[in-house]
Order: structure tokens, then sequence, then C-alpha cells
């Protein structure tokens, strides 16, 4: 394969232009995705766009967050609320900042990513996989608990991915899931809107890929409605669902217990 600076022109072009749905026609708020990649398409260029931003994706997340995205991290892993020891898996674990905060912790964390630049990217000391959160190489009932960091949206779908966490976690382990929100005050949601669609392209351009930071505002589109998400882990057999807005709204934190 040719190599070129960015994520390449076929798959960049797969997010900037129309591309038609076959699944997740609807996302937050029923905004309409159809202008962006679906199925096999949104799996090579999500894939591909993470192995070319890994080398500067930690740089590019402090300076686009102001650091905020330390304290979220810090709370998901306080609110998974698990016992030393806890086998924790740490899906689309790109880079490993949550694995290493969980094994701070005194848990045990096994990061899992499809993107191998991610994986190579990563300094921790806990085992790393290839591998795919929708058809995980696990067993059934094996694991204390799941943490994943801002990938929700990036799945092909959530539905198989919420099955797949269901089917690994023990009864009564933990689940905290990060995620990107939009904030529901018009005024907040206006500045954040430009901040997150004009400014963050442009400072992930500057540091990283440009078509990476044009994506990821765009892809917040892909996420279901906030109740959709957690009546979808309630029908997987998950309870005590809670959702914590941070940072007025632009970050959420989801929790649950495996019933
Ligand atoms: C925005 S990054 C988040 C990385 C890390 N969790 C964090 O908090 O910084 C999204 C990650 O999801 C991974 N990813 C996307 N789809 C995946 C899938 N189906 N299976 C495993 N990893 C996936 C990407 O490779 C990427 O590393």
């Amino acid at each position: 394969m040719t190599r070129r600076r960015g994520i390449g022109r076929k798959l960049a072009a797969s997010f900037d232009r129309p591309v038609g749905g076959d699944s997740y026609d609807r996302g937050m708020a029923g905004r309409d995705v159809d202008d962006l990649p679906t199925g096999d398409t949104k799996v090579k260029a999500v894939q591909s766009m993470f192995d070319t931003i890994a080398p500067r994706y930690d740089l590019v997340n402090r300076v686009m967050t102001f650091r905020m995205d330390v304290g979220w991290r810090r709370r998901a892993l306080r609110e998974l609320d698990l016992p030393h020891g806890s086998v924790v898996l740490d899906l689309a674990c790109g880079t490993g900042d949550l694995c290493r905060g969980l094994a701070g912790l005194g848990l045990r964390p096994v990061g899992m990513d499809m993107s191998y630049g991610m994986l190579a990217a990563a300094t921790v000391t806990n085992p790393l996989a290839q591998a795919d959160a929708l058809q995980l190489p696990v067993a059934d009932g094996v694991v204390d608990g799941v943490t994943c960091g801002f990938a929700l949206r990036n799945f092909r779908e959530l539905d198989p991915f919420f099955a797949e966490v269901a089917r690994v976690v023990r009864p009564a382990g933990r689940i905290s899931l990060l995620e990107v929100a939009e904030p529901a005050n018009p005024v907040l949601r206006w500045g954040h809107g430009i901040y997150f669609g004009k400014v963050v392209p442009v400072i992930g351009g500057l540091l990283s890929d440009p078509a990476a930071y044009r994506y990821l505002p765009r892809s917040v589109a892909y996420l279901p409605s906030p109740d959709e998400m957690l009546a979808n882990l309630a029908g997987h057999g998950f309870e005590n669902v809670q959702r914590t807005l941070l940072s007025t709204g632009i970050a959420q934190l989801i929790t649950a217990t495996r019933s």
C-alpha cells in the first residue's frame, strides 16, 4: 500500500463526502448521519484514521480538552468502584490512558483495540490485544468490569457492542463508558458547536491529521439519544444504569452494574 501523509485520499473522502447509510441512520437528537460512512466503509476508515493519528493522539487530546479529559477519565475509574485485583477490560483502549489509570488503582487491566497503530503507541505494562470490541476473544462472564473511553461513536454499531460487554462481564460486575456529548443549554451548545466544529479541526489539523479532526465533531451524530443508549444497556441485562454529564455537558459518563 502506498504510504502518504494523512489518512489517505480515499478514506479521507469517505469522511468528507456523502456515503449513505445501511444502519444507524439517525444519531444523537435524531440528526441524520447519511453523509457519514457506515458499515465496512466506516470500520476501515476509523481503523486507518486511528493508525494515522496514533503518534500525536494523546497530545491533541490534552490540548483540545485543556486537560479536562484527565479529570473525566479519573471520574470514570472512580465510578467503576471495583475492589483491588479486579480484572477490567479496557475496550477500544487506544494508547492506554484508561489502562494506566486502572493499574494505578490496583486493578488488572487488559486493553483491546482494533488499531495496531494505537496499540503500538501505548506505553502500558498490562497485556494488550488487537481485537474487535464487537467480537471479543473473551469467554462469557470472566471479567469484573469494562471501561471504554470515547469510542462508542466509532463502532460500526452500538447494539452488538453492548451485547458483547454484557456477555463478558460477570454478574454484579461494573461498566464505565465515557463519551463526548453536546450541552443541553442552547448558549453553551452554540459555543461548544463553534469550538468543537471550527476550532478543534484547526488544532487537530496543525498538530496531527486535518481529515481526522474534521471527522471528530461530525462523528457525534452517530450517537443515539441518551435515552436510547440507557434503554439499550438495560435491555442487555444491566441495572443501575446512570448517565452523568461532565463539564457542563460536553462529556458524558455512563455507568451500570451487570444484573
Ligand atoms: C477516540 S479513540 C479512544 C481511545 C481511548 N479509549 C481513549 O480514551 O483515549 C477510539 C478508539 O476506538 C478504537 N476502535 C474503534 N472501533 C473499534 C472496534 N470495533 N474494536 C476495537 N477498537 C475500536 C479506535 O481504534 C481508537 O483507538
